[in-house]
Protein backbone atom coordinates (compact mmCIF):
# COMPACT_ATOMS: atom_id res chain seq x y z
CA UNK A 1 0.00 0.00 0.00
CA UNK A 2 2.63 2.26 1.08
CA UNK A 3 4.46 2.16 -2.63
CA UNK A 4 1.61 3.36 -4.10
CA UNK A 5 2.23 6.48 -2.50
CA UNK A 6 5.95 6.41 -4.03
CA UNK A 7 6.92 10.07 -5.43
CA UNK A 8 7.55 9.74 -9.18
CA UNK A 9 10.27 11.41 -11.51
CA UNK A 10 10.84 10.63 -15.07
CA UNK A 11 13.54 11.10 -17.51
CA UNK A 12 12.85 11.60 -21.07
CA UNK A 13 15.87 10.35 -23.76
CA UNK A 14 15.51 13.15 -26.17
CA UNK A 15 19.55 13.53 -27.15
CA UNK A 16 19.25 11.35 -30.63
CA UNK A 17 20.00 13.29 -33.77
CA UNK A 18 17.81 10.80 -36.12
CA UNK A 19 20.25 10.61 -38.85
CA UNK A 20 17.84 9.17 -40.64
CA UNK A 21 14.97 11.87 -40.76
CA UNK A 22 17.71 14.01 -43.03
CA UNK A 23 16.69 16.82 -41.35
CA UNK A 24 18.48 20.02 -40.06
CA UNK A 25 15.66 19.20 -37.37
CA UNK A 26 16.17 17.39 -34.31
CA UNK A 27 14.28 14.24 -33.90
CA UNK A 28 12.32 14.94 -30.79
CA UNK A 29 10.93 17.97 -32.62
CA UNK A 30 9.16 16.53 -35.70
CA UNK A 31 5.95 16.99 -35.07
CA UNK A 32 2.82 14.60 -35.36
CA UNK A 33 -0.49 15.95 -35.08
CA UNK A 34 0.56 19.65 -34.29
CA UNK A 35 3.34 18.70 -31.43
CA UNK A 36 6.57 17.70 -31.13
CA UNK A 37 7.35 13.97 -31.22
CA UNK A 38 8.71 14.39 -27.57
CA UNK A 39 5.79 15.82 -26.22
CA UNK A 40 3.84 13.01 -25.93
CA UNK A 41 6.00 11.40 -23.68
CA UNK A 42 6.77 14.30 -21.43
CA UNK A 43 2.92 15.14 -21.35
CA UNK A 44 2.49 11.19 -20.29
CA UNK A 45 4.43 11.59 -17.36
CA UNK A 46 3.50 15.11 -16.03
CA UNK A 47 -0.54 13.25 -16.54
CA UNK A 48 1.24 10.70 -14.12
CA UNK A 49 2.02 12.98 -11.43
CA UNK A 50 5.69 12.97 -12.09
CA UNK A 51 6.44 16.20 -9.84
CA UNK A 52 10.48 16.50 -11.83
CA UNK A 53 10.42 15.41 -15.55
CA UNK A 54 13.93 15.73 -16.69
CA UNK A 55 14.61 15.60 -20.90
CA UNK A 56 18.05 14.75 -21.61
CA UNK A 57 19.17 16.44 -24.76
CA UNK A 58 22.33 16.44 -26.76
CA UNK A 59 22.02 16.90 -30.55
CA UNK A 60 20.54 20.66 -30.76
CA UNK A 61 20.14 20.45 -27.29
CA UNK A 62 19.61 24.51 -27.17
CA UNK A 63 16.50 24.09 -29.56
CA UNK A 64 14.78 21.35 -28.20
CA UNK A 65 15.05 23.23 -24.79
CA UNK A 66 13.30 26.11 -26.14
CA UNK A 67 11.01 24.35 -28.14
CA UNK A 68 10.05 22.19 -25.12
CA UNK A 69 9.43 24.88 -22.39
CA UNK A 70 7.31 26.76 -24.81
CA UNK A 71 5.38 23.91 -25.11
CA UNK A 72 5.09 23.25 -21.61
CA UNK A 73 5.58 26.33 -19.60
CA UNK A 74 4.22 25.26 -16.11
CA UNK A 75 5.59 22.32 -15.56
CA UNK A 76 8.27 20.94 -13.47
CA UNK A 77 11.59 20.44 -16.01
CA UNK A 78 14.88 20.14 -15.28
CA UNK A 79 16.91 19.87 -18.62
CA UNK A 80 20.02 17.60 -18.59
CA UNK A 81 22.62 17.54 -21.35
CA UNK A 82 24.27 14.46 -22.49
CA UNK A 83 27.36 15.89 -24.55
CA UNK A 84 28.58 12.79 -26.51
CA UNK A 85 26.13 9.57 -27.41
CA UNK A 86 27.85 7.08 -25.26
CA UNK A 87 24.73 4.60 -24.61
CA UNK A 88 21.17 4.99 -23.19
CA UNK A 89 22.70 4.00 -19.63
CA UNK A 90 25.10 6.76 -20.04
CA UNK A 91 21.64 8.94 -21.35
CA UNK A 92 20.21 8.40 -18.54
CA UNK A 93 23.56 8.75 -16.01
CA UNK A 94 22.96 12.79 -17.53
CA UNK A 95 20.06 12.75 -15.72
CA UNK A 96 21.22 12.33 -12.02
CA UNK A 97 22.46 15.50 -11.02
CA UNK A 98 19.14 17.04 -11.71
CA UNK A 99 17.42 14.49 -9.76
CA UNK A 100 19.53 14.79 -6.62
CA UNK A 101 17.81 14.54 -3.39
CA UNK A 102 14.73 12.71 -5.20
CA UNK A 103 13.58 9.54 -3.92
CA UNK A 104 11.18 7.29 -5.58
CA UNK A 105 10.53 6.11 -8.66
CA UNK A 106 12.06 7.38 -12.01
CA UNK A 107 10.12 6.50 -15.06
CA UNK A 108 12.64 6.29 -18.27
CA UNK A 109 10.83 6.96 -21.53
CA UNK A 110 12.10 7.55 -24.85
CA UNK A 111 11.58 11.20 -26.65
CA UNK A 112 11.02 9.29 -30.06
CA UNK A 113 7.86 6.69 -28.83
CA UNK A 114 5.29 9.16 -28.85
CA UNK A 115 2.08 6.52 -28.72
CA UNK A 116 2.74 4.88 -25.12
CA UNK A 117 -0.67 5.47 -23.79
CA UNK A 118 -1.08 6.55 -20.06
CA UNK A 119 -2.93 3.21 -19.22
CA UNK A 120 0.45 1.53 -19.94
CA UNK A 121 2.43 3.53 -18.30
CA UNK A 122 0.13 3.48 -15.37
CA UNK A 123 0.25 -0.42 -15.23
CA UNK A 124 3.62 -0.70 -15.23
CA UNK A 125 3.79 1.26 -12.31
CA UNK A 126 1.21 -1.24 -10.80
CA UNK A 127 3.88 -3.98 -11.90
CA UNK A 128 6.25 -2.42 -9.97
CA UNK A 129 4.54 -1.95 -6.99
CA UNK A 130 3.00 -5.69 -7.29
CA UNK A 131 6.53 -7.46 -8.61
CA UNK A 132 8.00 -5.66 -5.15
CA UNK A 133 11.46 -5.32 -6.57
CA UNK A 134 13.58 -2.18 -7.94
CA UNK A 135 12.62 -2.18 -11.34
CA UNK A 136 9.43 -2.78 -14.07
CA UNK A 137 9.77 -3.07 -17.60
CA UNK A 138 7.81 -2.83 -20.83
CA UNK A 139 8.20 -5.34 -23.39
CA UNK A 140 7.19 -6.21 -26.63
CA UNK A 141 6.04 -9.35 -28.34
CA UNK A 142 7.57 -9.00 -32.16
CA UNK A 143 6.64 -11.21 -34.80
CA UNK A 144 10.11 -9.91 -36.50
CA UNK A 145 12.53 -8.81 -33.34
CA UNK A 146 15.35 -8.40 -35.48
CA UNK A 147 17.43 -5.37 -34.05
CA UNK A 148 15.82 -5.00 -30.60
CA UNK A 149 16.83 -6.03 -26.92
CA UNK A 150 15.60 -9.72 -26.44
CA UNK A 151 13.97 -9.90 -22.89
CA UNK A 152 15.54 -13.48 -21.50
CA UNK A 153 13.18 -15.52 -19.09
CA UNK A 154 14.34 -18.23 -16.51
CA UNK A 155 11.39 -20.03 -15.14
CA UNK A 156 8.99 -16.66 -16.08
CA UNK A 157 11.08 -14.41 -14.23
CA UNK A 158 13.13 -12.19 -16.40
CA UNK A 159 16.88 -11.94 -15.63
CA UNK A 160 18.34 -10.07 -18.17
CA UNK A 161 18.41 -8.43 -21.79
CA UNK A 162 20.46 -9.09 -24.58
CA UNK A 163 21.00 -6.88 -27.11
CA UNK A 164 21.06 -8.05 -31.11
CA UNK A 165 24.46 -7.83 -31.78
CA UNK A 166 25.44 -9.51 -28.50
CA UNK A 167 22.47 -12.40 -28.78
CA UNK A 168 23.57 -15.96 -29.73
CA UNK A 169 21.13 -17.57 -32.50
CA UNK A 170 19.21 -18.68 -29.52
CA UNK A 171 18.58 -15.73 -27.48
CA UNK A 172 17.97 -13.99 -31.68
CA UNK A 173 14.79 -16.47 -31.50
CA UNK A 174 13.16 -14.67 -29.07
CA UNK A 175 10.55 -12.49 -29.56
CA UNK A 176 9.84 -10.93 -26.48
CA UNK A 177 11.42 -7.78 -26.81
CA UNK A 178 12.82 -4.90 -24.75
CA UNK A 179 10.73 -1.35 -25.36
CA UNK A 180 13.19 0.77 -23.65
CA UNK A 181 10.77 2.23 -21.19
CA UNK A 182 11.14 1.76 -17.38
CA UNK A 183 10.33 2.19 -14.19
CA UNK A 184 13.19 2.28 -11.42
CA UNK A 185 13.69 2.96 -7.78
CA UNK A 186 16.09 6.02 -7.81
CA UNK A 187 18.19 4.42 -4.79
CA UNK A 188 19.11 1.56 -7.01
CA UNK A 189 18.82 3.11 -10.33
CA UNK A 190 22.17 6.06 -9.14
CA UNK A 191 23.81 3.00 -7.74
CA UNK A 192 23.30 0.75 -10.52
CA UNK A 193 24.34 3.22 -13.32
CA UNK A 194 27.84 3.78 -12.27
CA UNK A 195 28.79 -0.07 -11.91
CA UNK A 196 27.89 -0.24 -16.06
CA UNK A 197 30.92 -0.69 -18.04
CA UNK A 198 30.75 -0.62 -22.02
CA UNK A 199 31.71 -4.03 -22.49
CA UNK A 200 29.63 -5.34 -25.76
CA UNK A 201 29.56 -4.99 -29.35
CA UNK A 202 28.97 -1.65 -29.83
CA UNK A 203 31.32 -0.77 -26.77
CA UNK A 204 28.51 1.55 -25.62
CA UNK A 205 26.60 1.85 -21.63
CA UNK A 206 24.07 -0.42 -22.18
CA UNK A 207 20.91 1.02 -20.16
CA UNK A 208 19.35 -3.08 -20.43
CA UNK A 209 22.20 -4.30 -18.53
CA UNK A 210 20.29 -2.56 -14.89
CA UNK A 211 17.93 -5.53 -15.70
CA UNK A 212 20.23 -8.19 -14.92
CA UNK A 213 21.60 -6.43 -11.96
CA UNK A 214 17.79 -5.71 -10.69
CA UNK A 215 16.97 -8.99 -10.82
CA UNK A 216 19.57 -9.87 -8.89
CA UNK A 217 17.76 -7.48 -6.38
CA UNK A 218 14.23 -9.09 -6.50
CA UNK A 219 11.55 -9.82 -9.31
CA UNK A 220 11.46 -7.84 -12.61
CA UNK A 221 7.73 -7.06 -13.00
CA UNK A 222 6.75 -6.59 -16.60
CA UNK A 223 3.80 -5.20 -18.92
CA UNK A 224 3.64 -6.35 -22.14
CA UNK A 225 2.20 -3.50 -24.71
CA UNK A 226 0.84 -3.82 -28.17
CA UNK A 227 4.33 -3.00 -30.49
CA UNK A 228 1.91 0.50 -32.05
CA UNK A 229 2.48 1.57 -28.67
CA UNK A 230 5.88 1.25 -28.16
CA UNK A 231 7.14 1.90 -31.84
CA UNK A 232 9.62 4.40 -32.35
CA UNK A 233 10.08 6.77 -35.14
CA UNK A 234 13.26 6.76 -37.17
CA UNK A 235 12.33 8.33 -40.35
CA UNK A 236 9.86 10.68 -42.39
CA UNK A 237 8.34 7.04 -43.21
CA UNK A 238 7.59 6.02 -39.63
CA UNK A 239 6.61 9.72 -38.63
CA UNK A 240 3.73 9.49 -40.94
CA UNK A 241 2.64 6.30 -39.76
CA UNK A 242 2.53 6.95 -36.09
CA UNK A 243 0.87 10.33 -37.37
CA UNK A 244 -1.72 7.67 -38.74
CA UNK A 245 -2.57 5.85 -35.35
CA UNK A 246 -2.76 8.36 -33.11
CA UNK A 247 -5.11 10.42 -35.57
CA UNK A 248 -7.22 7.06 -35.91
CA UNK A 249 -6.67 6.79 -31.86
CA UNK A 250 -8.28 10.19 -31.26
CA UNK A 251 -10.52 10.23 -33.47
CA UNK A 252 -12.17 6.63 -32.81
CA UNK A 253 -12.13 8.56 -29.01
CA UNK A 254 -14.43 11.39 -30.64
CA UNK A 255 -17.15 9.32 -32.59
CA UNK A 256 -17.20 6.25 -29.37
CA UNK A 257 -18.45 9.69 -27.45
CA UNK A 258 -20.48 10.71 -29.82
CA UNK A 259 -19.15 12.90 -32.95
CA UNK A 260 -20.28 12.34 -36.24
CA UNK A 261 -16.62 12.36 -38.07
CA UNK A 262 -17.68 11.96 -41.90
CA UNK A 263 -14.15 10.79 -43.35
CA UNK A 264 -12.27 9.80 -40.04
CA UNK A 265 -9.28 9.18 -42.80
CA UNK A 266 -8.94 13.19 -43.37
CA UNK A 267 -10.22 14.49 -40.15
CA UNK A 268 -7.04 15.77 -37.88
CA UNK A 269 -8.13 16.42 -34.17
CA UNK A 270 -5.36 17.04 -32.13
CA UNK A 271 -5.01 16.03 -28.71
CA UNK A 272 -6.72 17.92 -25.88
CA UNK A 273 -9.08 19.08 -28.11
CA UNK A 274 -13.13 18.78 -26.68
CA UNK A 275 -16.05 17.91 -29.22
CA UNK A 276 -19.99 18.11 -28.10
CA UNK A 277 -22.22 15.12 -28.80
CA UNK A 278 -24.26 15.25 -31.79
CA UNK A 279 -21.47 17.64 -33.30
CA UNK A 280 -20.43 16.30 -37.32
CA UNK A 281 -17.06 17.26 -38.82
CA UNK A 282 -16.73 16.65 -42.48
CA UNK A 283 -13.65 15.68 -44.22
CA UNK A 284 -10.76 17.54 -44.05
CA UNK A 285 -10.87 19.28 -41.09
CA UNK A 286 -8.58 20.02 -38.41
CA UNK A 287 -9.13 20.90 -35.23
CA UNK A 288 -5.92 22.22 -32.99
CA UNK A 289 -5.29 22.09 -29.52
CA UNK A 290 -6.70 23.74 -27.00
CA UNK A 291 -9.84 24.31 -29.15
CA UNK A 292 -13.59 23.60 -27.54
CA UNK A 293 -16.09 22.45 -29.92
CA UNK A 294 -19.86 22.51 -28.44
CA UNK A 295 -22.92 20.08 -28.94
CA UNK A 296 -24.65 20.13 -32.36
CA UNK A 297 -22.40 21.48 -34.20
CA UNK A 298 -21.69 21.50 -37.68
CA UNK A 299 -18.35 22.01 -39.11
CA UNK A 300 -17.86 21.64 -43.31
CA UNK A 301 -15.02 20.25 -45.07
CA UNK A 302 -12.15 21.90 -45.09
CA UNK A 303 -12.63 23.87 -41.67
CA UNK A 304 -9.63 24.74 -39.59
CA UNK A 305 -10.07 25.50 -36.37
CA UNK A 306 -6.65 26.58 -33.96
CA UNK A 307 -7.74 27.22 -30.49
CA UNK A 308 -11.28 28.53 -30.80
CA UNK A 309 -14.34 27.83 -29.15
CA UNK A 310 -17.50 26.98 -31.37
CA UNK A 311 -20.84 27.12 -28.90
CA UNK A 312 -23.54 24.62 -29.21
CA UNK A 313 -25.46 24.61 -32.33
CA UNK A 314 -23.04 26.34 -34.48
CA UNK A 315 -22.54 25.93 -38.44
CA UNK A 316 -18.82 26.45 -39.59
CA UNK A 317 -19.77 26.17 -43.45
CA UNK A 318 -16.57 25.19 -45.86
CA UNK A 319 -13.36 25.95 -45.52
CA UNK A 320 -13.56 28.38 -42.78
CA UNK A 321 -10.26 29.40 -40.70
CA UNK A 322 -10.48 29.99 -37.12
CA UNK A 323 -7.36 31.10 -34.73
CA UNK A 324 -8.12 32.06 -31.22
CA UNK A 325 -11.98 32.84 -31.85
CA UNK A 326 -14.79 32.76 -29.99
CA UNK A 327 -18.43 31.63 -31.52
CA UNK A 328 -21.16 32.08 -29.64
CA UNK A 329 -24.07 30.19 -29.83
CA UNK A 330 -26.53 28.84 -33.26
CA UNK A 331 -24.14 31.05 -35.58
CA UNK A 332 -23.93 30.64 -38.98
CA UNK A 333 -20.33 30.76 -40.18
CA UNK A 334 -18.57 30.83 -43.90
CA UNK A 335 -17.93 28.96 -46.34
CA UNK A 336 -14.88 30.97 -47.04
CA UNK A 337 -15.15 33.21 -43.44
CA UNK A 338 -11.45 34.05 -41.57
CA UNK A 339 -11.65 34.71 -38.03
CA UNK A 340 -9.00 35.49 -36.38
CA UNK A 341 -7.17 36.17 -32.97
CA UNK A 342 -9.62 38.35 -30.52
CA UNK A 343 -12.97 37.07 -32.43
CA UNK A 344 -15.43 36.80 -30.18
CA UNK A 345 -19.26 36.55 -31.33
CA UNK A 346 -22.32 36.61 -29.30
CA UNK A 347 -25.49 34.22 -30.26
CA UNK A 348 -27.47 34.01 -33.66
CA UNK A 349 -24.08 35.87 -35.57
CA UNK A 350 -24.10 35.56 -39.44
CA UNK A 351 -21.19 35.49 -40.80
CA UNK A 352 -20.39 34.53 -44.72
CA UNK A 353 -18.24 34.32 -47.76
CA UNK A 354 -15.00 36.52 -47.61
CA UNK A 355 -15.47 37.61 -44.40
CA UNK A 356 -12.50 38.50 -42.35
CA UNK A 357 -12.54 39.24 -38.42
CA UNK A 358 -9.78 40.58 -36.30
CA UNK A 359 -10.30 41.90 -32.85
CA UNK A 360 -13.86 42.11 -33.36
CA UNK A 361 -16.70 41.70 -30.71
CA UNK A 362 -20.09 41.39 -32.75
CA UNK A 363 -23.62 40.77 -31.01
CA UNK A 364 -26.34 38.99 -31.17
CA UNK A 365 -28.38 38.33 -34.44
CA UNK A 366 -25.76 41.24 -36.64
CA UNK A 367 -24.60 39.85 -39.64
CA UNK A 368 -21.87 40.26 -41.99
CA UNK A 369 -22.78 38.26 -45.33
CA UNK A 370 -20.80 39.16 -47.96
CA UNK A 371 -16.79 40.21 -48.70
CA UNK A 372 -15.96 42.76 -45.31
CA UNK A 373 -13.63 43.43 -43.51
CA UNK A 374 -14.19 43.78 -39.39
CA UNK A 375 -10.57 44.60 -37.28
CA UNK A 376 -10.88 46.32 -33.69
CA UNK A 377 -14.42 46.36 -33.95
CA UNK A 378 -17.37 46.16 -31.37
CA UNK A 379 -20.18 45.92 -33.08
CA UNK A 380 -23.88 45.82 -31.23
CA UNK A 381 -26.61 43.62 -31.31
CA UNK A 382 -28.88 43.47 -34.42
CA UNK A 383 -26.36 45.23 -36.72
CA UNK A 384 -26.81 44.73 -40.82
CA UNK A 385 -23.37 45.10 -42.34
CA UNK A 386 -23.50 45.30 -46.31
CA UNK A 387 -21.46 43.61 -48.56
CA UNK A 388 -17.94 45.34 -48.83
CA UNK A 389 -18.41 46.97 -46.07
CA UNK A 390 -14.38 47.92 -45.03
CA UNK A 391 -12.88 49.04 -40.76
CA UNK A 392 -9.91 51.17 -41.67
CA UNK A 393 -8.90 50.33 -38.85
CA UNK A 394 -4.93 51.04 -39.79
CA UNK A 395 -3.52 54.62 -40.12
CA UNK A 396 0.06 53.31 -40.69
CA UNK A 397 1.04 53.78 -37.49
CA UNK A 398 -1.76 52.63 -34.92
CA UNK A 399 -5.05 50.66 -34.54
CA UNK A 400 -8.15 52.13 -34.03
CA UNK A 401 -11.46 51.34 -33.27
CA UNK A 402 -14.81 50.88 -34.75
CA UNK A 403 -17.92 51.02 -32.99
CA UNK A 404 -21.34 50.34 -33.98
CA UNK A 405 -24.11 50.91 -31.83
CA UNK A 406 -27.17 48.23 -31.86
CA UNK A 407 -29.77 48.04 -35.03
CA UNK A 408 -27.39 49.57 -37.04
CA UNK A 409 -27.20 49.36 -40.87
CA UNK A 410 -24.34 49.78 -42.73
CA UNK A 411 -24.70 50.42 -46.41
CA UNK A 412 -23.03 48.19 -48.89
CA UNK A 413 -19.02 49.21 -50.26
CA UNK A 414 -19.15 51.72 -47.01
CA UNK A 415 -15.83 52.48 -45.34
CA UNK A 416 -15.66 53.07 -42.00
CA UNK A 417 -12.02 55.09 -41.18
CA UNK A 418 -11.49 54.47 -37.07
CA UNK A 419 -11.16 55.74 -34.64
CA UNK A 420 -15.38 56.42 -35.67
CA UNK A 421 -18.61 55.29 -33.29
CA UNK A 422 -21.88 54.64 -35.06
CA UNK A 423 -24.97 55.12 -32.98
CA UNK A 424 -28.15 53.13 -32.06
CA UNK A 425 -30.01 52.63 -35.19
CA UNK A 426 -27.98 54.78 -37.23
CA UNK A 427 -27.80 53.94 -40.83
CA UNK A 428 -24.91 54.48 -43.54
CA UNK A 429 -25.97 54.86 -46.88
CA UNK A 430 -24.59 52.72 -49.84
CA UNK A 431 -20.22 53.64 -50.96
CA UNK A 432 -19.96 55.88 -47.80
CA UNK A 433 -16.71 57.07 -46.74
CA UNK A 434 -17.29 57.47 -43.21
CA UNK A 435 -15.13 59.92 -41.23
CA UNK A 436 -16.87 61.41 -38.79
CA UNK A 437 -19.28 59.77 -35.59
CA UNK A 438 -23.00 59.12 -36.58
CA UNK A 439 -25.17 60.09 -33.89
CA UNK A 440 -27.90 57.30 -33.06
CA UNK A 441 -31.21 57.21 -35.40
CA UNK A 442 -29.43 59.17 -38.17
CA UNK A 443 -28.79 59.03 -41.60
CA UNK A 444 -24.99 59.22 -42.64
CA UNK A 445 -24.13 59.36 -46.33
CA UNK A 446 -21.11 60.54 -48.88
CA UNK A 447 -21.49 60.09 -52.12
CA UNK A 448 -21.03 61.64 -55.28
CA UNK A 449 -24.22 63.29 -57.02
CA UNK A 450 -25.02 61.04 -59.93
CA UNK A 451 -25.03 62.42 -63.28
CA UNK A 452 -27.37 60.86 -66.05
CA UNK A 453 -27.00 62.01 -69.50
CA UNK A 454 -29.90 60.35 -71.38
CA UNK A 455 -29.09 59.00 -74.66
CA UNK A 456 -25.51 59.67 -74.23
CA UNK A 457 -24.53 56.49 -76.23
CA UNK A 458 -26.19 56.64 -79.40
CA UNK A 459 -24.27 60.21 -79.32
CA UNK A 460 -21.23 58.85 -78.94
CA UNK A 461 -21.75 56.55 -81.36
CA UNK A 462 -23.25 59.28 -84.24
CA UNK A 463 -20.08 61.26 -83.55
CA UNK A 464 -17.39 59.21 -84.28
CA UNK A 465 -19.11 57.72 -87.38
CA UNK A 466 -18.99 61.49 -88.23
CA UNK A 467 -15.14 61.39 -87.79
CA UNK A 468 -14.43 58.32 -89.38
CA UNK A 469 -16.36 59.15 -92.54
C1 LIG B 1 17.40 0.29 -27.11
C2 LIG B 1 17.59 -0.87 -26.12
C3 LIG B 1 16.97 -2.13 -26.68
C4 LIG B 1 15.50 -1.88 -27.01
C5 LIG B 1 15.36 -0.70 -27.94
C6 LIG B 1 13.91 -0.34 -28.11
C7 LIG B 1 19.70 -0.36 -25.00
C8 LIG B 1 21.15 -0.71 -24.91
N1 LIG B 1 19.01 -1.05 -25.90
O1 LIG B 1 18.13 -0.10 -28.27
O2 LIG B 1 17.07 -3.18 -25.73
O3 LIG B 1 14.96 -3.04 -27.59
O4 LIG B 1 16.01 0.45 -27.38
O5 LIG B 1 13.79 0.69 -29.03
O6 LIG B 1 19.23 0.48 -24.29
N2 LIG B 1 19.85 7.80 -26.75
C9 LIG B 1 20.41 8.91 -26.15
N3 LIG B 1 21.74 8.91 -25.86
C10 LIG B 1 22.54 7.85 -26.14
C11 LIG B 1 21.97 6.74 -26.77
C12 LIG B 1 20.62 6.73 -27.04
O7 LIG B 1 19.72 9.88 -25.87
O8 LIG B 1 23.73 7.92 -25.84
C13 LIG B 1 18.42 7.80 -27.06
C14 LIG B 1 18.17 7.70 -28.54
O9 LIG B 1 18.10 8.97 -29.16
C15 LIG B 1 16.85 6.97 -28.62
C16 LIG B 1 16.88 6.07 -27.39
O10 LIG B 1 17.83 6.64 -26.51
O11 LIG B 1 15.76 7.85 -28.50
C17 LIG B 1 17.25 4.65 -27.75
O12 LIG B 1 18.54 4.61 -28.26
P1 LIG B 1 18.98 3.64 -29.41
O13 LIG B 1 20.41 3.81 -29.65
O14 LIG B 1 18.05 3.78 -30.57
O15 LIG B 1 18.76 2.22 -28.73
P2 LIG B 1 18.49 0.91 -29.48
O16 LIG B 1 19.73 0.43 -30.10
O17 LIG B 1 17.30 1.02 -30.34
CA1 LIG C 1 16.14 2.59 -31.49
Amino acid sequence: MLRRMTALSAVVLCAGKGTRMKSKKAKVLHAILGKPLCAYPLKRALELGATSVVPVVGHQAESVEKEVRALFPQAPLTFALQREQRGTADAVRSAEAALKGFSGRVLILYGDVPLLRKETLASLLAAHDAAGGVLAMVTTVLEDPTGYGRVLREGGRVTRVVEQKDASPEQRAVKECNAGIYSVDAAFLWKALADIKPNNAQGEYYLTDLVELAAKQGPVGTVVADATETAGVNDKVELAARAKVLQRRINDAHMRAGVTLHDPDTTFIEEDVVVGSDSEVGPGVSLTAGSVIGEGVVIGPGCVVSASTVADGSVLKPYSVLEEAKVGVRNVIGPFARLRPGTELAEDVHLGNFVETKKARIGKGSKANHLTYLGDARIGAGCNIGAGTITCNYDGVNKSLTELGDGVFIGSDTQLVAPVQVGDGAYVGAGTTVTKNVPPGSLAVSRAPQVTKEGWVAAKKARRAAKGG
